[in-house]
């Protein structure tokens, strides 16, 4: 047999390259994680992230929308769990509210691909999607179509059961180091055999009520299909008011809603919750999360134990204002109330023409 030099460095290469590759995954380490260095040695199940109900829900004018701002700016200003409503538009899932009649926030990839390229551009930072796939129940499968199109799937965390007790679940810093840094959870038909990575909710996450109407935000135990003392948690921390028969979210209060503290705020309900379960919730979906002027992100960092430094998010946008930017001060935003102009009109016609549909609320 020749000696071939170049044969043997190869030889050698492959010999040497699982210690070296375990080396590098040793070494490689995120040093921050979710915007703060405490975070990487945490589990992802105890961390308390502010989320988005109805994600893409966005609109200034239609009364069924949630958000003020699209999620490409809901993920920069800090909001880390993003719900959405699924719904079949002729065989493509859809984001809608209720019905896409009264609000289409366009097709779930247009959706994922926004969020692929945030977190391409922001690699330390751990995303989770709630998807409420209850409306029409696409199998695992049509999911993981779109998310393999978008390239989310390989992004996507798959857990290694189908369900972790909340102190089971990785760090952020591994989940980070391991480029698995999207946790998708699904409300209906998840089949951790076939879909590992679209989560079962509720085998994994308790919900407090939402469909809340007053300012008395409580924590019980209201939808889990687990044992709760186990799970993570989330809290549904948004307010919703009955407009012409139907319940739409409460815009003119959100600020009062998002609050540090005070009656019916968020911290308030932080403080009650930790004190009923000694742990703090993990998740807190919020509504207009701009109003109060940061005070949601805020409330997180506190349950955190981390330093909160205020940073530029979006201004508040008032009702029928037509995307016109108004007061970025929480004290100002506060008494923005609703404004009825030929727009907000027109759009409680649609909610009234959803009543009609057999629809009835919109949250
Ligand atoms: C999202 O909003 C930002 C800020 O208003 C804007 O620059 C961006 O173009 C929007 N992205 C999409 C996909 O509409
Ligand atoms: C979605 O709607 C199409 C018809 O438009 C139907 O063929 C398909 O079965 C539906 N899929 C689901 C999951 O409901
Ligand atoms: C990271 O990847 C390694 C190697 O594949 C695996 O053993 C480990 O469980 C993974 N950690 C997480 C948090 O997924
Ligand atoms: C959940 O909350 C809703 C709305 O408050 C309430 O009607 C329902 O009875 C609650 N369910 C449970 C199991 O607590
Ligand atoms: C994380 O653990 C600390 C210490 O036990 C606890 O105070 C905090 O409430 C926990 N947070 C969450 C979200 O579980």
């Amino acid at each position: 047999m020749l000696f071939n030099a170049g044969r043997l460095t190869r030889v050698l290469l492959v010999l040497l390259l699982p210690a070296t590759l375990v080396l590098a995954t040793a070494v490689r380490r995120a040093s921050v994680c979710n915007g703060y260095s405490e975070l990487c040695d945490r589990s992802f199940g105890n961390v308390t992230f502010v989320g988005a109900h109805d994600s893409y829900a966005v609109s200034s004018i239609n009364p069924a929308a949630n958000q003020d701002v699209n999620v490409t700016e809901q993920l920069e200003n800090g909001v880390r769990m993003l719900q959405m409503q699924t719904h079949n538009e002729s065989g493509t899932i859809q984001l809608c509210h209720t019905s896409c009649l009264l609000l289409n926030g366009g097709t779930l990839q247009t959706y994922l691909e926004s969020v692929k390229s945030w977190m391409d551009d922001n690699t330390n930072d751990v995303v989770s999607l709630l998807i409420v796939n209850s409306y029409d129940n696409f199998s695992p499968a049509q999911y993981d179509t779109v998310f393999k199109a978008v390239g989310l799937d390989t992004l996507a965390y798959a857990p290694s059961s189908a369900s972790l007790s909340y102190t089971e679940w990785p760090t952020l810093g591994d989940l980070i180091d391991n480029g698995t840094r999207l946790v998708v959870f699904l409300t209906t038909e998840a089949d951790y055999t076939s879909v590992p990575y679209l989560i079962d909710e509720f085998s994994n996450i308790w919900e407090t009520a939402y469909d809340v109407t007053t300012t008395d935000f409580d924590c019980s135990v209201n939808r889990t299909s687990g044992n709760y003392a186990e799970q993570m948690y989330l809290i549904n921390h948004f307010l919703d008011e009955d407009l012409l028969g139907v319940l739409v979210p409460d815009k003119s209060d959100a600020s009062k809603t998002n609050a540090v503290s005070g009656t019916g705020s968020l911290g308030a309900q932080v403080t009650e919750c930790a004190a009923e379960y000694s742990r703090n919730p993990n998740f807190m979906l919020v509504d207009f999360y701009e109003y109060g002027d940061g005070s949601v992100f805020e409330v997180a960092a506190t349950a955190n134990g981390v330093t909160y430094t205020p940073s530029n998010i979006a201004s508040p946008v008032s009702s029928g204002a037509s995307g016109t930017s108004t007061a970025s001060s929480s004290s100002s935003a506060s008494a923005l109330g609703f404004q009825v102009t030929a727009a907000h009109l027109s759009a409680v016609a649609a909610v009234a023409g959803g009543l009609l549909l057999g629809v009835l609320n919109v949250v």
